[in-house]
């Protein structure tokens, strides 16, 4: 029954002229129906390119809303509606005007997991891949960096002439993972690395190896000569890992860091919405173009050995 869904997809996307984009997050039996897969800045470049009239996004709600304000004129679908992302839910628009309005010498840096609202705001987006890169280009003295508290921590270690003004967002996923948990795995496995996304909180990125996006992990992983690693990550992205490292061992402390709202995405609701095509992208274009302004920003700030797959 699975085998013949992912073939009517297949052939339905044939039909439609739609491409499949999906994050490292999503089901691994998604990551194999799609034509591309990878982290936000990677997807959101490809979503950008394509020639396809449709994306059907396979992510949470940002990432298809990113895609929308870069193509307006293709259709942007979601398998799920309501795959959203809690982090980007804990900026508005509304509360980030009365923040700059305390601050109108600051820089605005949204991390692309935010609302088109929010970006509609902001000088620039970052990914997790391409924020330090960005930030080293900025001249201004005083940043604001929103939602996300652990990155903007993060990438204000490496800036400390700068003065950064922080939101207090996080990942509900990234953020509890537990210190205790990585030692335990460290206990076990005494040569394994720790790999970490830079959303963990400042205990956990202290005993990391290394620190970085989803495709930074997985290509630290794929070179090192080292077999062990524990990935403080989001859970799904052991499926590439093990994709391109058969013979290598991962480990996720606590045995589970799951979003959620990436899990939302299944077979039978990707088939409905292509063949329905439900679940539209549509964005005030008002919005649109004032969130078109950061992520510009972001791709020209960027530069091209940022993307991967
Ligand atoms: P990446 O850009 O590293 O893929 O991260 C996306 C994300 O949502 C992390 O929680
Ligand atoms: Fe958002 Fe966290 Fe899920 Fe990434 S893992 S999409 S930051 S809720």
């Amino acid at each position: 029954m699975a085998m013949d869904l992912a073939k009517e997809i297949l052939k339905l996307k044939r039909e439609k002229n739609a491409l499949i984009l999906a994050h490292y997050y999503q089901p691994g039996i998604i990551q194999d129906l799609a034509d591309y897969v990878g982290d936000s800045y990677y997807l959101s470049e490809i979503a950008r390119d394509c020639k396809e009239e449709v994306i059907m996004f396979c992510g949470v709600r940002f990432m298809a809303e990113s895609a929308k304000v870069l193509s307006p004129n293709k259709t942007v679908l979601m398998p799920c509606p309501s795959a959203g992302c809690s982090m980007a839910d804990m900026a508005s628009g509304k509360a980030l005007l009365e923040l700059k309005e305390k601050h109108p010498d600051a820089y605005v840096v949204c991390y692309i997991n935010s609302t088109c609202n929010v970006k509609a705001h902001c000088d620039v987006a970052v990914t997790s891949s391409s924020a330090l890169k960005i930030l080293k280009k900025i001249p201004n003295k005083k940043i604001m960096f929103l939602p996300d508290r652990n990155l903007g921590e993060y990438i204000s270690e490496f800036f400390p002439e700068k003065e950064f003004i922080l939101w207090d967002g996080f990942c509900r996923c990234h953020n509890k993972v537990s210190r205790e948990d990585i030692l335990i795995e460290k206990e076990k496995h005494i040569n394994a690395k720790v790999l970490v996304h830079p959303e963990c909180t400042k205990e956990i990125r202290d005993i990391a190896d290394y620190i970085g996006s989803t495709s930074g992990i997985i290509d630290y992983a794929t070179k090192d000569e080292g077999t062990d690693f524990i990935i403080a990550t989001e859970e799904g992205i052991l499926h590439e890992l093990k994709k391109k490292n058969p013979n290598k061992n991962f480990f996720i402390p606590g045995d589970k860091i799951c979003c959620q709202d990436m899990k939302k995405t299944t077979l039978e609701n990707l088939y409905d919405a292509l063949l329905n095509m439900k679940n539209e992208m549509i964005i005030e274009e008002n919005v649109r173009k004032k969130a078109l302004r950061s992520l510009e920003n972001m791709h020209l700030l960027a530069s091209q050995d940022v993307r991967s797959n």
